[in-house]
C-alpha cells in the first residue's frame, strides 16, 4: 500500500508468452502461463509502487491495482515497454519467442499436397537486453529471468553479463518440475559478481513477494 517498500516507485513488468503469427490461425508460441511475472506484478503494486504489467495472451485475470498493457507479439512487446517507461524498476519475465515467422502469410496455408513451404524465422527483438543497454533512460534496477532446462546456474551467470542487467532470476523449466503453468518455483538469484542464492521452492505467488522485497532492499542500498 502506500506505505510500502517501493512506495513512489514506478514498476514496469513483462509477463507471459508472446504469440508469432504464421498466418491468420496459427502461431508460434511456448507454455509460458504469465503466473510468476503477474504474481511479481501484484507484489509490487501491494507495496506501493505503480505498476505497469505488458502481458502476452494469458488466461489469468488481471492483477488488483495494476495497470495492464495486453500484447501478442514480441515487437509489440517491446514498443508497449518503451511507451511504459521511464520507471525505476523493469522486471523481464516475460517468457518472448527468440524468433518469428519472417512474414505472417495473409490467408491461411492449405494443404494442398505439395511439400509445405519452410517457416522461414527470423530473430525477434530482445527486449531485456535493448532496455538495460540504453544509454539513457535505463531503469535503475533492470532484472531478467532464465527459464532454462540444464545447467541452469552456469547458463544464468552467461546471460547476465550477456544481457546486461542487474540480477538474473533463473529457474529449472524441465518438464518434470512442472514449473512452466504450475503454480510453484524455484529460483536461483544470480548477481553480477557470479555470486548465487538458491531459495526453496515456494508458491508463485510468495516468490513474487519475495522477490519484491529484494528489489526494495537493492534500490535502497
Ligand atoms: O535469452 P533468454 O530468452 O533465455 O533470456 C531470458 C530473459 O530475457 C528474460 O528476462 C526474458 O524476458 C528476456 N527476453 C526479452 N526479449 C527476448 C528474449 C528474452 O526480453 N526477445
Amino acid at each position: 500500500g502506500p506505505g510500502g517498500s517501493l512506495a513512489g516507485r514506478r514498476v514496469l513488468v513483462t509477463s507471459g508468452p508472446t504469440h508469432e503469427p504464421i498466418d491468420p490461425v496459427r502461431y508460434i508460441a511456448n507454455r509460458s502461463s504469465g503466473r510468476q511475472g503477474h504474481a511479481i506484478a501484484e507484489a509490487a503494486a501491494a507495496a506501493g509502487a505503480a505498476v505497469t504489467l505488458v502481458s502476452g495472451p494469458v488466461s489469468l485475470p488481471d492483477p488488483p491495482g495494476v495497470a495492464v498493457v495486453r500484447v501478442e507479439t514480441a515487437r509489440e512487446m517491446l514498443a508497449a515497454v518503451e511507451a511504459a517507461l521511464p520507471a525505476e524498476v523493469a522486471i523481464f519475465t516475460a517468457a518472448v519467442a527468440d524468433f518469428r515467422p519472417a512474414e505472417a502469410r495473409g490467408s491461411k496455408i492449405k494443404k494442398d499436397g505439395a511439400a509445405p513451404a519452410p517457416l522461414g524465422l527470423v530473430e525477434n527483438p530482445d527486449i531485456l537486453a535493448t532496455i538495460a543497454g540504453r544509454a539513457s533512460g535505463r531503469p535503475a534496477l533492470v532484472v531478467g529471468f532464465a527459464a532454462e532446462t540444464d545447467t541452469v546456474i552456469d547458463h544464468a551467470r552467461a546471460k547476465i553479463a550477456r544481457k546486461g542487467c542487474d540480477l538474473l532470476v533463473a529457474n529449472d523449466v524441465s518438464p518434470a518440475g512442472g514449473v512452466m503453468g504450475g503454480t510453484r518455483n524455484t529460483v536461483h538469484l544470480v548477481s553480477r559478481d557470479g555470486s548465487v542464492e538458491t531459495w526453496p521452492t515456494l508458491d508463485k505467488d510468495e516468490v513474487g513477494r519475495r522477490l519484491v522485497e529484494r528489489f526494495a532492499r537493492m534500490l535502497a542500498g
